[in-house]
């Protein structure tokens, strides 16, 4: 089966990203699931009810989170309910959510999905154990299904690659997200692992990672806070398709896609901070 991961999308750009290039892909690779990355989707931190909507309208099958999940409470609403929406697995047991699930591919089976947060260089305090998280959720679906993919939503190179050979042989596919630049690292570790340091970034290119290029230098030169909009040109939607066989859940390859819209009308977003 041919799994699409995009990275995150960031904004309203991000989501027009998606609703115009992923019917072209979903034909052109023969995509029988969608996961993507919501952790920037409402104005560039958080998502809402009405985008998880969007997204899953526009054929977001499973929608992974990451440091950003709780920006917009209005995910409370819905966290519980929609076993599509993921946040990642390892916040303390009482956290509402869930940091895995399992979803039906009509014809192919079925696929588990789990989210986990890195701890080496987040802003935030450090989470539970990602690698303990990680491996317990993937104890849970494979009862279910020998197919699985891991979001690793993470700063550090290492910490993605330790958790690469960590799930060596047990995921289908260990997909970096969080640094909105897609690595060349692609590859099929020894176990049959598909494996990217990072996929990339959903949304507009004309910025530094999704935000407006003037506000994150002027930041970055003064060192005063500055309001970061969502920039608005040259949208791409960037990840990996991974083809993963459905029987034994050993990936057969993984292929890095950046694709552009045809338009540039995207349209930016006032939002604060990162
Ligand atoms: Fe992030
Ligand atoms: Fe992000």
């Amino acid at each position: 089966m041919n799994i699409l991961f995009a990275g995150d999308i960031v904004g309203k750009p991000g989501r027009k990203a998606v609703e115009e290039l992923f019917p072209r892909l979903k034909e052109e690779y023969s995509i029988d699931l969608f996961i993507a990355n919501g952790e920037n989707a409402a104005g560039g931190s958080g998502i809402t009810s009405d985008i998880v909507w969007q997204l899953h309208t526009a054929g977001v099958d499973v929608i992974t989170m990451g440091d950003h999940v709780w920006k917009e409470k209005d995910i409370l609403n819905i966290i519980d309910e929609d076993h599509r929406l993921l946040r990642p697995a390892n916040f303390p047991p009482e956290t509402p959510g869930r940091g895995s699930t399992v979803v039906e591919v009509p014809g192919k089976g079925s696929v588990g999905v789990i989210n986990v947060l890195g701890r080496v260089l987040m802003f935030r305090l450090p989470l539970d154990c990602p690698f303990r998280a990680a491996e317990r959720e993937l104890e849970n679906t494979r009862t279910q299904t020998p197919v699985s993919v891991v979001d690793v939503h993470a700063e550090a190179t290492s910490e993605k690659l330790a958790f690469g050979y960590f799930l060596n042989g047990k995921a289908s596919a260990v997909i970096g997200t969080h640094t909105h630049v897609q690595t060349a690292d692609e590859t099929i570790l020894d176990g049959g692992t598909a494996y990217i340091t990072d996929c990339g970034m959903t949304g507009p290119f004309r910025s530094i990672l999704g935000r407006d290029i003037e506000a994150v230098l002027k930041s970055f030169i003064t060192r005063m806070p500055h309001y970061f909009k969502v920039a608005k040109d040259d949208l791409r939607l960037t990840g990996v398709v991974v083809d993963v066989n459905e029987n034994t859940g050993k990936a057969r390859s993984i292929q890095r896609i950046q694709v552009r819209c045809d338009e540039e009308q995207g349209e930016g977003e006032e939002n604060q901070g990162r």
